[in-house]
């Protein structure tokens, strides 16, 4: 697993931690950002407005969808149990949900105004195969929003979301799954979870594979307290001269 992807049977672990966790999954993403979770899906959620075309690249149970305003919205997810859980909460008259992966988008080109990974970029197995995909379906001025688990390059703030991650979010997620779910784990799937953060470099690597894709005005910023990262990125417009 390194910061541009990782190879199919890590990514069938990830694929399989998420399902295992899926149930209990906003439990304890509600525990382990100390409720700031939600706040931080709302914040991006806002830059969509009613009339976008809007794609979501690894909705899972919808909890990202949920907060979009936007009348046309296209969900792509790679796990069938949690595109099912989605179902419940999603408006069926707004919101189409697609089964597939980043990598291979099933849209046609230039068709969509904005697109979303919130909480899920880190987990495609060819991040830069992906980044080609969505400048290939955003219309030109289109953006890309990425919603991430904060990793800021080397210092005290790196340190200590790294000892949070590493040290609290295991126990933290135990106390939030339930005991019959806990006696099934063969292998902790917050492990997983580690092992993804630990994989990509540092915000900065989102913002470079960004703009080496093509995309221009790249840009990163914190969320509320600083636990989430943004990194957003335009296509260009088309020159007409
Ligand atoms: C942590 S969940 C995030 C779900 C939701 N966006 C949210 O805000 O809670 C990550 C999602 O990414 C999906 N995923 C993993 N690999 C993917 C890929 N290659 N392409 C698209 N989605 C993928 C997973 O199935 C999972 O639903």
């Amino acid at each position: 697993m390194d910061f541009e992807g990782m190879d199919e049977r890590e990514w069938h672990e990830v694929m399989d931690a998420m399902v295992e966790v899926g149930p209990f999954y906003e439990r304890v993403n509600q525990l382990i950002t100390f409720g700031l979770v939600d706040k931080w899906r709302k914040t991006a959620a806002k830059l969509a407005k009613p009339d976008d075309v809007v794609l979501e690249l690894g909705s899972g149970p919808g909890n990202f969808t949920r907060h979009l305003i936007s009348n046309k919205i296209f969900c792509i997810e790679p796990s069938d149990e949690l595109a099912l859980a989605s179902r419940k909460v999603l408006d069926p008259e707004r919101v189409t949900l697609l089964r597939g992966v980043g990598e291979k988008i099933p849209l046609a080109e230039s068709s969509v105004d904005k697109i979303f990974c919130v909480f899920s970029f880190r987990n495609f197995y060819d991040r830069v195969g992906s980044a080609g995909e969505m400048h290939r379906v955003l219309k030109s001025g289109g953006e890309v929003i990425i919603v991430d688990v904060s990793k800021p390059p080397e210092g005290p703030l790196a340190k200590l979301l790294e000892l949070h991650v590493r040290h609290m979010v295991p126990p933290l997620a135990r106390v939030a799954a339930p005991s019959i779910a806990r006696e099934r784990w063969a292998r902790d799937p917050y492990r997983t979870f580690i092992e993804t953060y630990q994989g990509f470099g540092s915000t900065k690597v989102y913002q470079e594979l960004l703009a080496e894709s093509g995309f221009e005005e790249v840009t990163t910023e914190y969320l509320e307290m600083k636990g989430a990262t943004m990194t957003r990125g335009k296509k260009p417009w088309k020159s007409t001269s």
